[in-house]
């Protein structure tokens, strides 16, 4: 049995996580600060550890009735907001998957099929590590002479899910990490929004170099880089790929048009079904783009539940 406090952690960590993401928990019929209701039910006062949970604008419910709107509601009824959350919520760490699964948008069909890089310009590098130590000497292109690290991609070698992004930040230049600044932070979220944790994911991106100012990797440093990307993915074989924006999603499907025409399409790289998202750090500059976002991650989790 667990704890009061243990419960409404499990809650708070839940709706936060909802909210970052724009998900249908967070849809309330009126305005409420989930957390004042949290303490004001709360017998025993403890030192916080959150971060304070902005006001949430109220917004026309769409499907469902999320946990946070029934805690609104049964705190409007008088009811223990705390009281409805725990037993809301005696299976918080199963809700992200849970949430992930109801309602989702149905899988789109197919679309872009690309086989990419040509072989021929793919060498048989025979494993992740060798693909990371020959990326970290790269001198391929002109972002070796700006990088402090190289940034090869980290996570697990048997993934099922490959997300890709654009090319390192700052944070990652000077970590070797991939996703590790604030675009990072809610990449993980993402991630856990549709339980595959970030330790279970593999993550790359396109280039492995840091472009000078974050500018958008030119097509010859694209070019350059995408044999690494492409024996990174035949070596891990993920069950989807995720591509994180239109500068990722157009290196990989060698097209070019807008995020709009590529998303809501299962595309086929390399054998392998790849959709197509915002990337977080356009999340972070215009979270209205985070519930189509939602969907899309969706539309990852069924691909990974399917059995073929
Ligand atoms: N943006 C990316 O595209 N990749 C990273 O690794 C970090 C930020």
């Amino acid at each position: 049995m667990r704890s009061r406090s243990t419960v409404s952690d499990a809650m708070r960590h839940y709706l936060e996580l909802q909210q970052d993401l724009g998900g249908d928990e967070v849809i309330f019929d009126a305005p409420v600060d989930v957390r004042a209701a949290l303490r004001a039910s709360d017998p025993a006062p403890r030192a916080e550890t959150v971060a304070p949970v902005a006001p949430v604008a109220p917004v026309a419910p769409r499907s469902g009735i999320g946990l946070s709107a029934q805690v609104a509601r049964a705190t409007a009824a008088g009811r223990p907001a705390a009281a409805v959350a725990a037993a809301a919520t005696e299976a918080a760490p199963d809700r992200p998957a849970a949430a992930a699964r109801q309602g989702p948008p149905p899988i789109p069909g197919p679309g872009l099929t690309i086989v990419s890089p040509r072989s021929a310009e793919m060498p048989a590098w025979a494993s992740l590590d060798e693909i990371a130590a020959i990326v970290r000497e790269c001198r391929k292109c002109p972002l070796c002479e700006t990088r402090t690290h190289a940034v090869p991609g980290e996570g697990n070698p048997s993934a099922r899910l490959m997300v890709v992004g654009e090319g390192p930040g700052e944070s990652e230049d000077l970590s070797g990490r991939p996703f590790v600044g604030r675009a990072g932070d809610l990449l993980n979220k993402m991630l856990e929004a549709i339980a595959v944790p970030r330790a279970e994911a593999f993550i790359a991106n396109v280039v492995k170099c840091r472009p000078p100012k974050n500018r958008v990797p030119l097509p010859d440093e694209r070019q350059a880089c995408l044999p690494y990307l492409g024996r990174q993915v035949a070596l891990v074989q993920p069950k989807v790929l995720l591509a994180l924006g239109g500068t990722a999603a157009e290196a990989m499907l060698g097209i070019k048009k807008s995020l709009g025409a590529l998303r809501l399409q299962v595309h086929s790289w390399n054998g392998i079904p790849l959709i197509v998202t915002y990337h977080p750090a356009a999340l972070l500059r215009n979270p209205d783009w985070k519930r189509p976002a939602w969907d899309d991650l969706r539309i990852v989790r069924q691909l990974l539940d399917r059995d073929t």
